[in-house]
C-alpha cells in the first residue's frame, strides 16, 4: 500500500500488552502512521486494503546506530544503495553510517552527498542519519567543524575506526558536539597500549604467534571518557563494546548517574577468541574477539541493561581484500542482514525491540515506531522458523565477510514497511 491510504494487517504474532503471552494482532495504518494495533480482529474500514499476515511475527524497524556504508571512496566494498537494500532486507529503518569514507565525512559537502544518494536510491527509506567525523580526516589533531556537520544534517559525531589518542582534544569534542546537540560515540582504543594488534591478547594469540591486544586497551579509554562526562557533566556514548572490565566500568559509572550510554555488536555476545579457526580473517576484527569470560560479561551486560543498546558495526570489505594473510587483512565483519537471527535467540522479542529500536531511537534523538497511534508506520514481519543460509544468493550487500558465511541461520525478515510504504 501507498501512504496516504488505509491498511490493515491481519494476523501478526506479537506479544500482548497485558503480558498474556503472543497472540495475533490486527494492525491498522492511515496516512503511513500507526491508528490501531491489538489482539484479535479489528474491522477494516471499507476503503483499507488488507493484507494477512500468515501468522509471522511483527517488530517496529529497527535502528543501526553504527555501520560503515562506504560512499564515498570505497564503493566496491559497499554504496549506500547497496548498504540500505541490506538494511531494508535486515530489519532496519535507518542507519547511521559512519564518517570513515573517503573523503572522509568531516564536513557538509560529504553529509549532502550522502543523504543525496540516499533519497535518491531509497526515496522511501530506510532513513539515513550520517555521523560526521569528531576530527578533521580523523586524524585526532584537530576537531572537525560541527555546527556546519549538524546544519547539513548529521547527527552524532565519531572518531570510528580510531581511537582518539589525546584527552583533551576529546575533552572539547565532548563541549564542542553537545553546543551543537550532537551525540558522541566514541571508539574506545588506546592506540599506544597494542600497535599493530592482531587479534585479541590471551592464550590465544600466544599459541597462534599473533600480536594480541588486550581488553585493557579498550577498557582505559573507556575510564577516561567516563570521568570527563562525569567532570563535564556532558552525554557520551560508547562504541562496540567488546570487554569484560569496560562492562565493570560502565555497570560503576551509571551506578554514580554519569550520563555514559553503550552498545555491543552481535559478534561480542556470540564469538570469543579461541574458536579462531586457521588464521581465518574472516574472524579479524575491531575490537577483536575476545576471551570467553569478556563475552559473558558482555552478554550478561545487555541482559541488565548496563549495555543500552545493540548495532551491527556493518564493515564490509570486498573478498581479495580478506583472502591475504592475517596481518594484512582488514578487520570488519558485515552485519545488517545477519543481526536479527543471530540475536533472536538470546533475547524475547520485546527485549529485541528495545535494544534494536526503542533504546536507540531514546539516544540518538530519533523517532522509532512504538505502535502508538500516530507513530511511524515502520514494521516489518519476521519469520523465526526460516532456515537459511548466509551466501551470495541470499545477502543484499556487496561483500560477504563474515564469521558465518556458509553457515544456516534460522529466522528472517520476510516483509517491511516504512511509513506504511511496503519495501518488500
Ligand atoms: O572492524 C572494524 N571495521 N572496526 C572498526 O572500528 C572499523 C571498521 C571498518 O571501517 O572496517
Amino acid at each position: 500500500m501507498n501512504s496516504g491510504k488505509k491498511f490493515v494487517l491481519r494476523g501478526a504474532l506479537r506479544q500482548a500488552a497485558d503480558g498474556s503471552g503472543d497472540k495475533p494482532h490486527d494492525l491498522l495504518i492511515v496516512d503511513g502512521k500507526v491508528a490501531r494495533l491489538a489482539p484479535g480482529a479489528i474491522d477494516a474500514p471499507s476503503d483499507a486494503t488488507v493484507e494477512d499476515a500468515g501468522g509471522k511475527r511483527l517488530f517496529a524497524s529497527f535502528i543501526d546506530a553504527h555501520a560503515h556504508l562506504r560512499e564515498p571512496g570505497h564503493e566496491y566494498k559497499e554504496d549506500i544503495a547497496s548498504g540500505l537494500a541490506a538494511a531494508t532486507r535486515g530489519g532496519f529503518g535507518a542507519v547511521l553510517p559512519m564518517a570513515n569514507t573517503n573523503p572522509v565525512n568531516d564536513c557538509a559537502a560529504v553529509t549532502r552527498f550522502m543523504l543525496e544518494q540516499a533519497a535518491k536510491t531509497h526515496p522511501h527509506g530506510p532513513r539515513l542519519y550520517p555521523v560526521g567525523a569528531l576530527s578533521v580526516g580523523l586524524a585526532g589533531k584537530e576537531l572537525a567543524p560541527m555546527g556546519e556537520l549538524a546544519a547539513a544534517g548529521a547527527v552524532a559525531i565519531s572518531n570510528d575506526g580510531r581511537g582518539v589518542q589525546n584527552a583533551e582534544l576529546f575533552r572539547r569534542a565532548m563541549e564542542y558536539a553537545a553546543t551543537w546537540g550532537l551525540k558522541i560515540i566514541d571508539h574506545c582504543e588506546d592506540e599506544k597500549i597494542a600497535s599493530g594488534w592482531q587479534m585479541n591478547e590471551s592464550g590465544a594469540s600466544a599459541d597462534a604467534g599473533l600480536k594480541g591486544q588486550p581488553g585493557v586497551g579498550e577498557a582505559v579509554q573507556v575510564a577516561r571518557d567516563i570521568l570527563l562526562a562525569e567532570y563535564l557533566n556532558l552525554p557520551v556514548h560508547l562504541a562496540h563494546i567488546s570487554s569484560r572490565q569496560s562492562v565493570e566500568l560502565i555497570r560503576w559509572a551509571k551506578g554514580r548517574g554519569i550520563p555514559v550510554t553503550a552498545e555491543t555488536c552481535p559478534h561480542y555476545v556470540l564469538l570469543d577468541d579461541a574458536g579462531f579457526p586457521d588464521y581465518n580473517t574472516a574472524f579479524k576484527v575491531s575490537p577483536p574477539l575476545r576471551t570467553a569470560a569478556d563475552v559473558r560479561a558482555v552478554l550478561e551486560g545487555v541482559r541488565d541493561g548496563v549495555i543500552d543498546i545493540m548495532v551491527t558495526d556493518h564493515a564490509p570489505h570486498a573478498a581479495h581484500e580478506k583472502e591475504v594473510p592475517f596481518d594484512e587483512a582488514p578487520k570488519g565483519f558485515i552485519g545488517l542482514e545477519t543481526a536479527l537471527a543471530l540475536t533472536c535467540p538470546l533475547f524475547d522479542p520485546a527485549k529485541l525491540e528495545q535494544i534494536w529500536s526503542r533504546k536507540t531511537a531514546e539516544i540518538f534523538g530519533l523517532r522509532a515506531n512504538g505502535f502508538a497511534p500516530g507513530d511511524p508506520a515502520d514494521f516489518f514481519l519476521f519469520d523465526p522458523a526460516l532456515v537459511w543460509e548466509v551466501n551470495r544468493e541470499n545477502i543484499y550487500s556487496k561483500s560477504l565477510n563474515t564469521p558465518w558465511l556458509g553457515q544456516k541461520l534460522q529466522g528472517r525478515v520476510v516483509a517491511h514497511w516504512l511509513n506504511g510504504f511496503k519495501l518488500f
